[in-house]
């Protein structure tokens, strides 16, 4: 567990070394707030642990870490436009500080942050690391703009459902270990398993941050609880209500997006859920996926020891926010 706090200790020097010009400051400012509101770092980490897996230090995996986890803050900030979210790890969201226009600017200048750290790895591992972050990066709008779609329509099947949270979400952290296994110069094998690990990983949790929206504790989480039935998303926990509910529950359902009382709304969701089972259900599902994420662990075959990897494994699937 010790290398936990080590790794995070490494990575929270290193993103404060990240400096911003001073001006114009309602571009720059944003993004100093934002990367210094704290977040788990799982991404970063999880570039980290691929990286000394497969035998390379941390001062080779680093610039790929960073250059993850400034996307992952960029999409956040963008994120928080689009789903209308005031809180983002417990204080206000840059869009509803400042604005949206600023939340959508100094979001940009983050993005191209990223690539500029990136471009800072080796000759020879360039063109396989842009390759990754670029079809990742376009695969999180894709799964971004199914969600936004998702929102207007009433069906949405689970299928659907999982494939958009493996693009906006599971690839992500599919990339962050593909890109350190990518510098350690593993083989193609299992850079491909450690992916596959990571995408498995990244549903059940995204599956989990649906479950935390509703049930998790607010002051935790540091998001707005119930945001999600308030933004009438298709999360695991609408969808399994609806694939459980009778005729007249589902009825109800759908038209609790027309209750104007933010309150009531959820209130009355979770009423629905707990008669549905729908907590119950949604874990099942979960727990599917990190069984297939240990099973991806399995098929890596390396010779060093896979503990770092099952630590983080086990820090994302006991976490409270
Ligand atoms: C939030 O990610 C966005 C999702 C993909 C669910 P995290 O829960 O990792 O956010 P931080 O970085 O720790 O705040
Ligand atoms: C976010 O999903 C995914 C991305 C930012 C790409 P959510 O909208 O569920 O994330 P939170 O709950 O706001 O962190
Ligand atoms: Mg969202
Ligand atoms: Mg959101
Ligand atoms: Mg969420």
């Amino acid at each position: 567990m010790d290398f936990i706090k080590d790794y995070a200790l490494f990575l929270e020097k290193e993103i404060q070394n990240i400096k911003f010009p001073s001006s114009p400051a309602n571009l720059y400012d944003p993004l100093s707030y934002f990367l210094t509101l704290g977040g788990k770092r799982m991404r970063p980490m999880a570039t980290l642990i691929a990286g000394d897996l497969f035998g390379a230090s941390l001062e080779k995996t680093k610039f790929a870490a960073l250059a993850v986890e400034l996307f992952h803050n960029f999409s956040l900030i963008h994120d928080d436009i689009m789903d209308k979210a005031p809180l983002r790890r417990g204080k206000i969201t840059v869009h509803e500080k400042w604005n949206e226009n600023i939340a959508i600017l100094s979001g940009d200048v983050l993005f191209v942050k990223a690539y500029e750290l990136l471009s800072k790895n080796d000759c020879n591992h360039l063109m396989p690391l842009l390759a990754c972050f670029n079809r990742t990066a376009v695969e999180v709008c894709e799964g971004q703009q199914l969600d936004m779609d998702f929102e207007q329509r009433e069906e949405v099947t689970l299928d659907e459902y999982i494939n958009m949270i493996r693009l906006k979400t599971s690839v992500l952290l599919g990339a962050a270990f593909e890109m350190g296994a990518i510098i350690a110069e593993a083989s193609e094998e299992n850079i491909q398993n450690i992916y596959s690990f990571g995408v498995n990983l990244g549903i059940a949790f995204q599956i989990q941050d649906d479950l935390l929206d509703l049930y998790g504790e607010s002051d935790k989480v540091g998001k707005q609880k119930g945001g999600d039935i308030l933004a009438d998303k298709k999360t695991i926990l609408s969808i399994l209500a609806k694939s459980a509910a009778s005729e007249a529950q589902k009825t109800e359902l759908i038209n609790l997006k027309y209750e104007s009382n933010n309150e009531l709304k959820i209130k009355r969701s979770l009423e629905l859920f707990e008669t549905l089972n729908v907590k119950e259900n949604c874990t099942l599902v979960m727990n599917e996926y990190y069984s297939k994420a240990l099973k991806s662990v399995e098929d890596i075959n390396v010779n060093n020891s896979k503990d770092k990897l099952l630590t983080l494994f086990q820090i994302l699937k006991q976490r409270q926010y």
